[in-house]
């Protein structure tokens, strides 16, 4: 790691959440974790037992539109990311009930596994739904759409692969696109905002944005070829 890199590594784009983890969450974490988690040592066709296109889903949430895009998708692999325990807990739980065979479930910050462990040009697709918006300025600094996360996330992205996001936060719409434009290696499949594609399964934060009134925002880019 650079000495930017561990600069960088101190300020999460998460909050970390206490709380009690219900008896059906921590049975899923102690059965299922052991089967569907990865680690850092995670390699894909180890993990998977095939080679496949993988997508890196940051922020899984509750896992219900992972486990849904999975199933829509068994030609790929999902590798989902959370360090929220309840979310991590019932991803697990979709996975098992659903016989899912391409879902792993990583605990842990997606942006230290991009930086430790995915190689480069390993990824299909990165997905980065409803990423907490961090509305206050002071807290525009843990933004997981900022130039060096997409620079990061990108590198990892295999040519021609996508880099979708998903926000109800107009303010960071306006700036994912700036950001996401303003890469050098990223190219926009649209222009500007794009509808939501048909793949993109409604999430549990968009329902909740879409009754709070807020518009929903997608954008797709592409890595360079
Ligand atoms: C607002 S929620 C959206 C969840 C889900 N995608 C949805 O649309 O319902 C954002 C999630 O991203 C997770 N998150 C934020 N930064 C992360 C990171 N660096 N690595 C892994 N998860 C992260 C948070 O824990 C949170 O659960």
């Amino acid at each position: 790691m650079t000495a930017d890199d561990i600069r960088l590594a101190r300020v999460r784009t998460f909050q970390p959440r206490r709380g009690r983890v219900s008896d059906r969450h921590e049975d899923a974490l102690a059965r299922l974790l052991p089967v569907y988690g990865v680690d850092e040592t995670f390699e894909p066709e180890a993990a998977f037992g095939r080679s496949a296109p993988l997508v890196l889903e940051i922020g899984s949430g509750m896992g219900t539109a992972t486990a849904e895009m999975a199933a829509a998708d068994p030609d790929r692999d999902y590798l989902a990311v959370e360090v929220h325990p309840p979310g991590i807990a019932n991803l697990l739980w979709l996975v098992a009930e659903g016989g899912l065979r391409n879902v792993r479930v990583f605990d842990g910050d997606a942006l230290d596994l991009a930086r430790t462990t995915l190689a480069p040009s390993s990824l299909s697709a990165v997905h980065v739904y409803f990423p907490d918006p961090w509305p206050k300025p002071r807290h525009h600094k843990r933004r997981i759409i900022a130039p060096e996360h997409v620079a990061l996330l990108r590198s990892r992205l295999a040519p021609g692969g996508a880099f979708h996001c998903a926000t109800d936060w107009a303010e960071y719409a306006a700036r994912m696109l700036t950001v996401l434009s303003a890469d050098p290696e990223l190219v926009n499949t649209s222009e500007g905002f794009t509808p939501r594609p048909a793949h993109r399964p409604v999430t549990k934060f968009e329902r909740r944005g879409v009754a709070a009134g807020r518009e929903i925002f997608d954008l797709v880019f592409r890595r360079v070829e």
